[in-house]
């Protein structure tokens, strides 16, 4: 996720325009910035590595001269967060500027084609791809809208895109698919930007570009068509009413759950990962003597539900360790044979980084599963992916947690592939159940969240919660028990159903809620007994199941019902949107911030 903004005044000077604006995105990255713009036929650019304030306090932004630019700021996904990545980029002859946010998925064959006509291209991040595509265009003689729709035809993945070029300089020309982008109209220039707030103190009124369309800006004028025929789209501007505050958080309450919503599109994201990484990873785990899956919090449960994905899939062993505990508990087996898969959304987590060390200088492999693309763990690690989540704000991991299973799924299946352990049709329905998981996950918030905000209402004020579920399940309730524990402060046990009758079952007694986790898969059977058991002992069930199981809708006192197309081994991704809607209301109702939990940070550094 990255910001970006477009502008084309009437009179005056962009660059401190784009800056502020620029200043008001940097909650969706903050690795990089840069400001592009037009001036007496020429580009000018500066961009570099770090905040907007550091790279502001060194080049000085507002100093850019014209009325017509692009900036961006950025969260790297391709390519490390320097300053050639940095936005905008520009073609051989820098005619042309470019900003990005999203993921060109073919860009590798694109730029093979580009290199071999002669292009040079100095990042290495896909956007760079878009100009230089651009370029061609222009040098055949179209205008910049006909030359940037000439390049869009070519782009397959997500892009919110802003163009500028000296050819025209009276003109932006900017396009969406998949990622957001909204039009400013305002009587003194048109504006583009990747969200409301980075516009609002300038105009209310805004246009929402939808996917497949393409814009071109004019100093007092607007003109949206659509990509794939060039059909003129007319949509009348909405007036906004949201304060900056509530803008930057689209109109909710807080970051939290936004974050819960964004989830469908962190999803989409994480299945645009690169093959060639997914071969890596699943290639060095496939060689291994040991695989040890070290995380700490949500990372961990990830690491949890991967260890049965591995197992079930690729028929492979990897066991899923607390990073604090890693030294001690299995320090002395690491050698050169083991391979350590560590998951950190932050990349920064000090026991995580910490057991990472120590297995490096044991002569383990370290490979990694981050959000942040320059974190330590990206720079400790042999290979690494990056889940591209965008920035997660709220305290409590969302839209991370889903993302990092979906990326083990996908390594999962890889090594199920490169181990033969799976047919061409098993792998061909996982797959098609893979990119199903956005979808499930968008109509589960569009179904599912009045529901689960009554039954947050009906229990926020009980002192004990219970998370029961069994095989991958279990960390589904392990991670449900998490969200409700540290944002709503309520004491609560997870366990494997099974083990409840193993001890903690003696604390349930009239009315304790009891929370399973049953999706029609092959533990279905024993959870029906469990809930017998605990329902006999009069707590009170509430069951996240298929939709339309009677017999667990028949034992509960309330019940989510979870739509039923998606493979079992993959269950724990939709399952755990209703459980994180229920934490957020619980302590909504509670009177608590969920944004901010008592004693808690967002990444924890320190020992
Ligand atoms: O950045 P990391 O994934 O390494 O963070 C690990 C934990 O600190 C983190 O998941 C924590 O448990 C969250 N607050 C859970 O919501």
């Amino acid at each position: 996720m990255c910001g970006i903004v477009a502008l084309i005044l009437k009179e005056g000077q962009a660059s401190p325009i784009l800056h502020e604006a620029l200043k008001r995105l940097e909650y969706r990255g903050y690795d990089s910035a840069g400001i592009a713009t037009l001036y007496d036929g020429k580009i000018f650019v500066k961009k570099d590595a770090g905040k907007i304030d550091e790279i502001h306090a060194r080049l000085n932004f507002d100093s850019i001269p014209g009325k017509v630019g692009v900036s961006h700021t950025r969260w790297s996904t391709h390519g490390a967060p320097t300053k050639e990545n940095a936005h905008p980029h520009l073609d051989c002859k820098g005619n042309v500027a470019v900003v990005h946010n999203g993921v060109i998925e073919n860009f590798l064959e694109l730029k093979d084609e580009l290199i071999e006509r002669g292009h040079r291209f100095i990042s290495r991040t896909d956007t760079e791809v878009v100009p230089h595509l651009v370029e061609e265009g222009l040098d055949a003689g179209l205008s910049l809208y006909d030359a940037t729709v000439n390049a869009l035809r070519r782009l397959k993945g997500s892009y919110a895109l802003a163009i500028i070029s000296t050819k025209e300089t009276d003109k932006v020309v900017c396009a969406r698919n998949e990622s957001p982008l909204v039009l400013g109209l305002s009587d003194y220039g048109t504006f583009c930007a990747s969200d409301i707030p980075a516009i609002l103190p300038y105009t209310n009124k805004v246009i929402v570009l939808n996917n497949g369309e393409v814009a071109l800006l004019e100093a007092d004028k607007v003109t949206v068509k659509r990509i794939s025929d060039g059909v003129t789209v007319s949509r009348d501007a909405k007036v906004i009413e949201w304060s900056i505050e509530q803008a930057e958080k689209q109109g909710y309450p807080h970051f939290m759950l936004k974050e819960i919503h964004e989830q469908s599109t962190s999803l989409r994201n994480a299945l645009r990962l690169q093959e060639q990484y997914l071969d890596l990873i699943a290639t060095f785990l496939d060689r291994s003597e040991k695989i040890f899956l070290l995380a700490a919090g949500t990372s961990h449960y990830a690491c949890i539900a991967a260890s049965y994905m591995f197992s079930k899939l690729a028929r492979l062993a990897a066991c899923p360790v607390i990073s604090s505990e890693f030294i001690e508990n299995y320090g002395d087996s690491v050698g050169i044979d083991t391979v350590i898969l560590a998951v950190s959304q932050s990349g920064e987590t000090y026991d995580t980084l910490k057991a990472v060390d120590y297995a490096r200088m044991k002569a383990a492999t370290i490979l990694g599963i981050t959000n942040v693309v320059g974190s330590t763990l990206t720079r400790v690690s042999r290979a690494y992916i990056v889940q591209q989540s965008g920035p997660e704000i709220g305290v409590a991991a969302t839209k991370s947690y889903t993302a990092q299973l979906l990326v083990l799924a996908q390594i999962a299946l890889k090594l199920a592939k490169i181990r033969g352990k799976l047919s061409q049709d098993e792998i061909d329905e996982l797959k098609a159940s893979l990119n199903r998981i956005p979808d499930v996950v968008e109509n589960i918030l569009e179904t599912c969240e009045e529901k689960v905000k009554e039954i947050a209402i009906k229990y926020s004020k009980e002192k004990l919660f219970l998370f029961l579920g069994r095989g991958i399940s279990t960390a589904t309730a392990l991670e449900g028990r998490l969200k409700l524990l540290e944002i709503s402060y309520t004491p609560s046990l997870a366990y494997p159903a099974g083990e409840s009758k193993h001890g903690p079952i003696s604390v349930v007694e009239d009315g304790v809620p009891t929370i399973f986790i049953c999706p029609n898969d092959e533990t279905r059977k024993e959870i029906l007994g469990n809930i017998m058991e605990m329902k006999s002992r009069g707590a009170k069930i509430i069951s996240m199941c298929e939709e339309g199981d009677q017999k667990i809708k028949n034992l509960s006192d309330d019940v989510v019902e979870i739509p039923k197309q998606i493979h079992p081994i993959l269950s724990p991704i939709p399952y755990i949107v209703p459980l994180q809607l229920l934490a957020y209301y619980i302590a909504v109702e509670k009177g608590l911030d969920p944004d901010k939990p008592r004693n808690l940070a967002k990444s924890v550094t320190v020992p």
